[in-house]
């Protein structure tokens, strides 16, 4: 199944080609540049955050053949930053250089409802879940496991678009017409309302060997279905760490991952970890780890993809505390001021670079490294609220 090109360590290819050109693909960009390699950027619209790092640059997007054919030709081995890339692009792309995660693992995730009916027959917990045709089928579900419910859009779904909270029967056909937009209508799933008392996230990293390296459990914390807080380590006993880890190694081998993955899952007040959803990419949760791991997620991110030896994921502090800077309005992309967040002296800023912010946008985050998670998140938080946007 695995191409054989790059079976070994040698010979090492030197230029990697990321699809898409967001902060994912900057900071893989980083580790690429680290290790002596560069990028080639291929994304929808020029200079983004990893498109002003290299000249091997396209802003006509993969739906453009001549610059698709220019980026595979640029590039001696392929990843990418976003899992909606239409199965036959992707394919087009494997036929030409070696691409990881590999072009199966990405068909099997980017739809939630195969993804996670894969998950659901390799023996994973999860809750209760249908895929819906006809709005009758979202008004059956919801007799059968009651409300509320959660109805999602089964792909091109992230940052909750694409999630919606079904409080009772009136709320359906709203939500239906929402997500059944003529113009471009989305497949519909329904999941069963999980009251989770934390969100979990474990990031994976996998090498074509099947090497593996398990990061610490971390607890995220959403606001409008919108990542805005991750605490390293999770505040659970070891037992549920080490339950959400094994979980998020069982998934990646369920989808023979190469890569770096990140799993997101919800705990419940039982104490049962029921999975969520797979990303196959580096994961907003898993930004701690440029701070406070041994080898961060996008260095193992390209040394999976390289088939190198993995780093260590283990946390090398005590606790980290990541926020995300969110844009509160419309206009230039940089901050009018980040003065007084860098008086901040255990906080790492990370600013992406985006030409334009607008509310709620993720335009950078920060990472603030401490002794304990509460004096890491007083830091944090502190540094946060000072930022204007
Ligand atoms: N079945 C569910 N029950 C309760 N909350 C949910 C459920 N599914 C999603 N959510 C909430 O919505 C957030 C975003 O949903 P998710 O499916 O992860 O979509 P996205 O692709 O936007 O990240 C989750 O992190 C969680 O807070
Ligand atoms: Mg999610």
């Amino acid at each position: 199944m695995l191409p054989s090109l790059y079976a070994e360590y040698e010979p090492r290819p030197h230029v990697i080609g990321i699809l898409g050109g967001g902060q994912l693909a900057k900071m893989l960009s980083q580790e690429v540049f680290k290790i002596g390699m560069r990028t080639a950027i291929i994304e929808h619209g020029e200079d983004s955050p990893a498109g002003m790092m290299t000249s091997l640059s396209w802003g006509d997007g993969w739906n453009d053949r001549e610059a698709l054919d220019a980026f595979i030709e640029a590039s001696d081995i392929i990843t990418l930053e976003n899992e909606f890339i239409a199965p036959e692009i992707l394919q087009y792309i494997a036929e030409k250089r070696p691409v990881f995660p590999l072009s199966e693992t990405i068909a099997l995730v980017q739809d939630k409802f195969t993804q996670k009916e894969t998950m659901q027959n390799a023996g994973i917990a999860i809750t209760p879940f249908g895929a819906c045709q006809e709005i009758e089928d979202v008004h059956a579900f919801g007799e059968k496991y009651g409300y509320p419910f959660v109805m999602k859009t089964r792909t091109l779904g992230y940052d909750g678009y694409g999630n919606a909270t079904i409080r009772s029967a009136s709320d359906i056909e709203h939500a239906w017409n929402a997500f059944r937009d003529p113009e471009a209508p989305r497949e519909i799933m329904c999941e069963a309302f999980v009251h989770f008392t934390k969100e979990l996230a474990v990031m994976v990293a996998r090498n074509r060997r099947g090497e593996i390296a398990v990061y610490p459990c971390v607890e995220t914390i959403q606001e409008n279905h919108i990542c805005r807080y991750v605490l390293a380590p999770a505040r659970v006993d070891e037992e549920i760490a080490t339950k959400a880890k094994e979980m998020a190694k069982r998934c990646i081998e369920a989808i023979s991952g190469i890569g770096v993955f990140g799993i997101e899952m919800f705990l419940t007040k039982d104490g049962e970890v029921l999975f969520n959803e797979i990303a196959p990419r580096p994961h907003n949760s898993g930004h701690y780890t440029i701070e406070a791991c041994y080898t961060s997620q996008f260095e193992n991110g390209i040394r999976a993809i390289l088939n190198l030896p993995l780093g260590s994921p283990e946390m090398k502090v005590p606790a980290a505390v990541m926020v995300n800077l969110l844009g509160t309005r419309s206009g230039p992309g940089m901050p009018d001021s980040p003065v007084d967040t860098l008086k901040h002296p255990h906080t790492i800023v990370h600013l992406y670079g985006k030409k334009e912010c607008r509310k709620g946008r993720k335009m950078g985050h920060l990472t603030t490294c401490g002794p304990s998670l509460e004096e890491a998140a007083k830091e944090a938080y502190s540094a946060a609220s000072s930022w204007i946007w």
